[in-house]
Formats: structure tokens, sequence, C-alpha cells
């Protein structure tokens, strides 16, 4: 049988996913929308580039037609609304978990056996109501946040040294918000750290950007945020479940007492494989880098517990 990615959300993270899943033969592709004729027209004008493109992925594109999610390997969801200007990720709590809500129990009911990837902001939070929704298994339910917040660091460490960004590597940890735990030590060019490469007034500018790279493209784009490298993100993801690579990236996981954190969803390094998150690496951190990690497992428990309160 054919391969199957569903992605639920045809705006723009869904579809760049879907070309990005489609180009690199991942698996077929089933687009999926609330709105009539957009996730269909999507799919159609992706089928007629691939001749160019020279695939043989098929795409197809429905409306809240969760029959054909059935037998997907993978779920990527990002389904929701995106921020403007002068919106924190937070400010989409209430919103997009009503949706998230909405949209995995379908997914649920249609694919039991299919891995989550979340990608609807805020994204900590989301992995909540998308595992406590789903009933799967912890493994099961994903969130992409640090492969993009490190993909962004890495691009910006690369131009600062002006090497190639296949030189770059790049570990970001904890939630994905201001929070976020950029971790030079772990961050190497070549094999070597960047704090042997670059001095720490630039490093701290590099970690503010990166920070800041989500609200930096909303505040350029002024109708919604970054889709490009965050599709791109969510695939790398997808590569390495369907092609069960073993691959070491960092992710959004819910944490069983690994890094001193309890039944928190946050970011830290997993090994991604077939069945999903198959362990958990536990890095050493310095004292100054776990505080900045349990503050920002702190800033997720608050929204977590805001989602309680909202029912
Ligand atoms: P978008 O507005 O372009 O697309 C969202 C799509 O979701 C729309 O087509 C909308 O009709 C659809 N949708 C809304 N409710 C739905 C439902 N109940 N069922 C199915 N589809 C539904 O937004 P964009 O830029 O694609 O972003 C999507 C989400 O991903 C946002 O919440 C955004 O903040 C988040 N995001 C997260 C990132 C991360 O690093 N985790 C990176 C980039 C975006
Ligand atoms: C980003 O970091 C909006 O979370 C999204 O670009």
């Amino acid at each position: 049988m054919r391969k199957k990615i569903s992605v639920v959300g045809s705006g723009n993270v869904g579809s760049t996913v879907a070309m990005r899943v489609a180009e690199k033969e991942l698996a077929d592709v089933v687009l999926i929308d609330i709105l009539e004729g957009v996730p269909a027209g999507k799919a159609l004008d992706l089928t007629e580039a691939a001749p160019i493109e020279c695939h043989d992925s098929h795409i197809i594109g429905v409306t809240n037609d969760y029959s054909q999610v059935k037998d997907s390997e993978i779920v990527i969801i990002t389904a929701g609304v995106p921020r403007k200007p002068g919106m924190s990720r937070d400010d989409l709590l209430s919103t997009n978990a009503g949706i998230m809500k909405a949209v995995v129990k379908e997914v649920a009911a249609a694919a039991p056996d299919s891995i989550l990837i979340i990608v609807s902001n805020p994204l900590d939070a989301m992995c909540h109501v998308a595992l406590d929704t789903s009933g799967f298994k912890k493994n099961k339910v994903i969130g992409m946040a640090g492969v993009l917040d490190s993909a962004r660091f890495r691009s910006f460490i690369a131009m600062e040294l002006n090497v190639s960004v296949e030189n770059t590597h790049a570990f970001v940890l904890g939630a994905h918000g201001d929070t976020m735990v950029p971790l030079p030590r772990y961050s190497t060019v070549a094999g070597i750290p960047i704090t042997e490469l670059i001095p720490p007034e630039r490093i701290e500018a590099l970690i503010q950007r990166t920070r800041n790279g989500g609200g930096e493209i909303v505040n350029l784009l002024k109708t919604g945020s970054a889709y490009y490298a965050p599709a791109s993100a969510a695939t790398e993801m997808a590569e390495a479940i369907i092609k069960d690579k073993k691959k070491i990236l960092p992710c959004v996981t819910n944490l069983q007492g690994e890094y001193g954190i309890k039944d928190l969803f946050i970011g830290v390094p997993v090994k991604l494989g077939s069945s999903g998150v198959e362990q958990v690496i536990e890095i050493k951190l310095t004292d100054e880098e776990n505080q900045a990690l349990q503050n920002s497992a702190k800033a997720v428990q608050g929204l977590v517990d805001d989602l309680k309160r909202l029912g």
C-alpha cells in the first residue's frame, strides 16, 4: 500500500508542507480544511506542478472529509489561526484549542494508528490538547518547534561567520516562545562549538534574534506568520518518522521525569523513528541552562493551567 501523510489546515504552513512532502516523495498527501474549494484547489495546483518537479506523489484536497485520513501514517496539524503583529503566540490559546480539539477528535477516529505532528500555536499547549483529545500514547504526539528554532539559530550563525549552513548544528530547547533556550555550548560549526568562534556579545545577539525569529517575520509580513521554514521543519520530522531514520532532533515531547519535568510537553532532543519519539535524549546542562529550561517549563505549565480553566 502507498504511504499516506495527511495535513490538516491547508493555509500557508499546511499547503507548503504538502508541497515539500510530495516533492520529496515521502508519501501521498491528503490536504484538509474547513474551507470549501481551497484544499482541493491547492492540491490540484500542486498536482499540476508534479510533471515539472518530477514526482509521482498523489495529492488530494478535501473539505471536512476525514474518511480520507484513514490509514495515514502521519497527520500533521496546522489548523488554526496565525498571529498578527502585536500578538504573542499565547494570544491564540483559546481559539486554537477549540480548533485543535475538533480536528484531533476526527483524526483519532479516522486514523487511530497515526502519529500526530502538531504545528498550531501556542505549540506546547496545543500538544497537551492533542494528547488529551486523541488518547494516543505519549510518544505518538509530537510538537514542531525546536527544529524550526534551531534552523533559525543555524541560519544566523552561518550569516555571522560567512560559512555554509551545512556546516552548522544547533540545539534550541524549551518552549516555542520567548522563553526558548538556545544552547551555544551544543551549537557548532564543523564540530567546533560556536563559543570558540563567536564573541559572547555577538552570540547573545544571535540568541535574541532567534527568540524573536517568528516575531521578526510577523512584523515584516503583517498579515500572517512564517511558513516556508516551519513547513521544512515539519517535513524533516515527518521524513525521520516515515523512513524510520532514528534521527535526533529537538522536538516538543511529553516528558515523564526527564530533565526533572513531568507530564509536560516541552522541547528537548529526541530520537525520531517509525514509532514516533523513540527516546528522549538527556544532555548535561549547566545550572544556568537548566534554570532556563525550568523557567520555560513554568511558562508552558501556566498555559496548561489556563487551558484547564477554559475547560
Ligand atoms: P493559515 O491561516 O494560513 O492557515 C490555517 C488554516 O487552518 C486555514 O486555511 C484555516 O481555514 C484552517 N482551519 C481553521 N480551522 C480549521 C478546522 N477546524 N479544521 C481544518 N482547518 C481549519 O495559518 P498558517 O500560517 O498556516 O499557520 C497555522 C498555525 O500554525 C498557526 O496557529 C500558526 O501560529 C502555527 N505555526 C506554528 C509554528 C511552529 O513553529 N510551531 C510555525 C508557523 C506557524
Ligand atoms: C513562528 O515561530 C509563528 O510560531 C511561528 O514563526
